[in-house]
C-alpha cells in the first residue's frame, strides 16, 4: 500500500536463532509492523523507507519471558501487600511493562495475577495507552484450597476473594472456561506447594492426577496450553503423565520426570536466578520467614537438576518468575543458565525461538523471519562469548516501533 510504514534495520551482525549461528551484515525489512524481507546490507531498500544502521551491532530478536507476573513488586512482600488497595497492582503492573520492554522482552507469559489485571494492562498497551511487551495472559492461577496459589497466611475471619480455587476435576473443568472467557490465553496451574506461599510444604503435590488431567483436557480442547507450577517430584510426574505443556520451576525433578518431558514433549521453564536475589534480599523485603527456609531447601537443588535436564535432553525455556526479583531485571537469569550448563545460542534460543514453539506464537514472535514481527534488539558486544551483553541491549523495536533508538 502507498501508505505502507516500511522501516529498514542494518547492523554489522546478527544472531540467526533457528540457524543456531551468527551472520553478518544484516538488513532486515519492516513493514506495517512485520517482517517483509531478511536480506544482506546492500540488498535494494524500498523508497520511502526510514532507515535504522545499528553500526557495530550485533542483531537479536525480541526476547520471551515465559514465567513473569507484571503485577507484582518483590519489595513488597509478605504481609507488605496488606497495605495497598486492590488495583494498586494494575498499576505496578505498568511501570513493570515498561521496564521489561526497555530490557529487550517484547513478549511475555504473565502466569497469574490478580483481578484480571494482565488483561487489562494487555490491553492498554495493545490500544498504544502504555508501552509493555506483548502479553500472553493467564489470569488467575488455578489452585487447591490451602496450595500455593489460594490464599494461606490469613485466619479463617480473613477471607480473601479468589475465584479459581477448585476441588474436583469438574470444578477445575470450570475454572478453566472461567479464565478463557475473561481473557486467559494460557491456563497456569499451581500443582505442588511453593516457596512463597507461607504454610504450605513446597514439596508436596495439591492437585491429584484426576484434576490436572481434567484441566489438560479441558485446555487443550479450547485450545490453551497448560503451564505447570511444580516444585515437588510427584507433582511434577503427574503433571507430566497428563500432557501438561511446560512445568514451572522443575526443582526437584527426577530421572522419571526427565523420561516423562521428552515422551510428551513438554518443557521445563525453570527460574534459577531467583535464590540469589530471595536470599540477598528478601528478609528486608518482608518475605516470610518460613519462605527463606523453603527457599534454602530448593534452591540448589533446582540449578542442579536444570543442569541434569539439559544434560538429559529436555526442552528448555527462558523463564524468569518477574515480580519474585525486581521486573526489568530478566536478562541476568541469561548468564546463570550458562553457568549451569547451557551454550550462550542455547540459552538465546530459550528465550527466542524455543519460547515461540512452547507458545504456539510462531508465525509471530521468537526469530527475525519473514513474517514475524518485527521485535528486535540490539547489544553492543557479541552475545555468543558474553551472555552477558544481553543485560544492556542498546536497541530495541516492537513491532517496528523505536522503543530505544541506538545512541
Ligand atoms: N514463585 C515461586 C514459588 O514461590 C518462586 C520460587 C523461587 N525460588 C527458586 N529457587 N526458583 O515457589
Amino acid at each position: 500500500a502507498a501508505d505502507a510504514k516500511t522501516v529498514v534495520v542494518t547492523a554489522a551482525h546478527m544472531i540467526d536463532v533457528l540457524g543456531g549461528k551468527r551472520v553478518d551484515n544484516p538488513q532486515v525489512t519492516i513493514v506495517d509492523g512485520r517482517i517483509t524481507t531478511v536480506g544482506r546490507k546492500g540488498d535494494a531498500v524500498p523508497a520511502g523507507a526510514d532507515r535504522v544502521d545499528l553500526g557495530e551491532r550485533t542483531l537479536l530478536p525480541g526476547l520471551i519471558d515465559m514465567h513473569v507476573h507484571l503485577t507484582s513488586d518483590p519489595t513488597l512482600s509478605g504481609y507488605r501487600q496488606l497495605e495497598f488497595t486492590d488495583n494498586f497492582w494494575t498499576v505496578v503492573g505498568v511501570a513493570n511493562a515498561r521496564k521489561t520492554l526497555d530490557a529487550g522482552f517484547t513478549t511475555v507469559r504473565n502466569v497469574g495475577s490478580a483481578n484480571y489485571d494482565d488483561v487489562a494492562l494487555n490491553q492498554g498497551i495493545e490500544r498504544g495507552y502504555v508501552p509493555g511487551p506483548r502479553i500472553v495472559p493467564a489470569t488467575y492461577a488455578l489452585g487447591a484450597t490451602g496450595g500455593h496459589c489460594d490464599a494461606t497466611e490469613y485466619p479463617p475471619s480473613i477471607q480473601v476473594p479468589h475465584p479459581q480455587i477448585a476441588n474436583t476435576p469438574d470444578e477445575f473443568r470450570g475454572a478453566v472456561r472461567t479464565i478463557r472467557k475473561y481473557g486467559a490465553e494460557v491456563v497456569k496451574v499451581c500443582m505442588t506447594g511453593g516457596v512463597l506461599s507461607k504454610t504450605d510444604s513446597v514439596g508436596a503435590q495439591q492437585i491429584s492426577l484426576a484434576e490436572i488431567k481434567a484441566i489438560v483436557q479441558e485446555a487443550h480442547m479450547l485450545g490453551m496450553k497448560v503451564a505447570v507450577h511444580a516444585h515437588g517430584v510427584e507433582g511434577i510426574n503427574d503433571a507430566l503423565r497428563a500432557g501438561v505443556d511446560t512445568i514451572e520451576h522443575a526443582s526437584l525433578a527426577d530421572a522419571e520426570s526427565f523420561k516423562l518431558a521428552k515422551a510428551s514433549g513438554a518443557w521445563f521453564d525453570m527460574d534459577i536466578y531467583d535464590d540469589d536475589y530471595i536470599l540477598a534480599e528478601g528478609a528486608k523485603n518482608g518475605v516470610f520467614p518460613e519462605s527463606l527456609e523453603k527457599e534454602r531447601q530448593v534452591g540448589l537443588k533446582q540449578r542442579q537438576t536444570f543442569r541434569a535436564a539439559h544434560a538429559a535432553g529436555v526442552r528448555m525455556l527462558f523463564g524468569t518468575d518477574g515480580g519474585v526479583y525486581p521486573n526489568g531485571n530478566n536478562a541476568l537469569q541469561f548468564a546463570k543458565m550458562v553457568e549451569w550448563g547451557m551454550t550462550p545460542i542455547e540459552a538465546i534460543q530459550a528465550a527466542t525461538s524455543s519460547a515461540a514453539v512452547a507458545l504456539g506464537r510462531t508465525a509471530d514472535v521468537g526469530a527475525i523471519d519473514r513474517g514475524r514481527f518485527g521485535d528486535l534488539i540490539a547489544v553492543d558486544g557479541d552475545p555468543l562469548t558474553d551472555v552477558r551483553q544481553l543485560e544492556h541491549p542498546s536497541f530495541v523495536m516492537k513491532g517496528g516501533a523505536m522503543v530505544i533508538a541506538p545512541k
